[in-house]
C-alpha cells in the first residue's frame, strides 16, 4: 500500500508497513463524528494535502470517547485510528503527552517517510484538546 504522494526530497520507502498498520488501515477504529463533542481538532498537511478531524468527549477530565474523519493516506488513517484508541480513558493531561512516536510505536512502527502522518495524528489530538480547553475556559 504505497499509494501516498512522494514528497520532493524525501527518500524512498525504507520499510514495509507493519501488520498492525495494515490492520488499522483496513479496519479503522472510531471512524465518524461525535454528536455535541467537547473538542474538535482540524489539521492538515499543506505538502501532501491530507486532512484530519478528531472529536473528543470529556467527562470529569477524562476523555471518554474519540472519533475521527481523515481524508488521507493509509498511514494517516491508521495513525488516526490508533490515536483515538490510545486517548480513550486518559486524563486531558495524559492525552497531551501522547506523542507521534508513541502512536507510531503502538502501530509497530512506520516507515521513516511516513512519520509525518503520525505527526498529523498528534496535532489533531492537540487541536481537539486545545478546543476543549478553550470551550471550558481553562486557557
Ligand atoms: S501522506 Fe499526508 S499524512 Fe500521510
Amino acid at each position: 500500500m504505497l499509494s501516498c504522494l512522494l514528497i520532493e526530497g524525501e527518500e524512498k520507502m525504507d520499510a514495509p508497513y507493519s501488520q498492525k498498520v495494515m490492520e488499522h488501515f483496513q479496519n479503522p477504529r472510531n471512524v465518524g463524528e461525535i454528536e455535541n463533542p467537547d473538542g474538535i481538532g482540524h489539521v492538515g498537511n499543506p505538502v501532501c494535502g491530507d486532512i484530519m478531524e478528531l472529536y473528543i468527549k470529556v467527562e470529569n477530565n477524562i476523555i471518554v470517547d474519540a472519533k475521527f474523519k481523515t481524508f488521507g493516506c493509509g498511514a494517516a488513517i491508521a495513525t488516526s485510528s490508533m490515536v483515538t484508541e490510545l486517548v480513550k480513558g486518559k486524563t486531558v493531561d495524559e492525552a497531551l503527552k501522547i506523542s507521534n512516536r508513541a502512536v507510531a510505536e503502538a502501530l509497530g512502527g512506520l516507515p521513516r517517510i511516513k512519520m509525518h502522518c503520525s505527526i498529523l495524528a498528534e496535532q489533531a489530538l492537540r487541536s481537539a484538546i486545545d478546543d476543549y480547553l478553550k470551550k471550558s475556559k481553562k486557557v
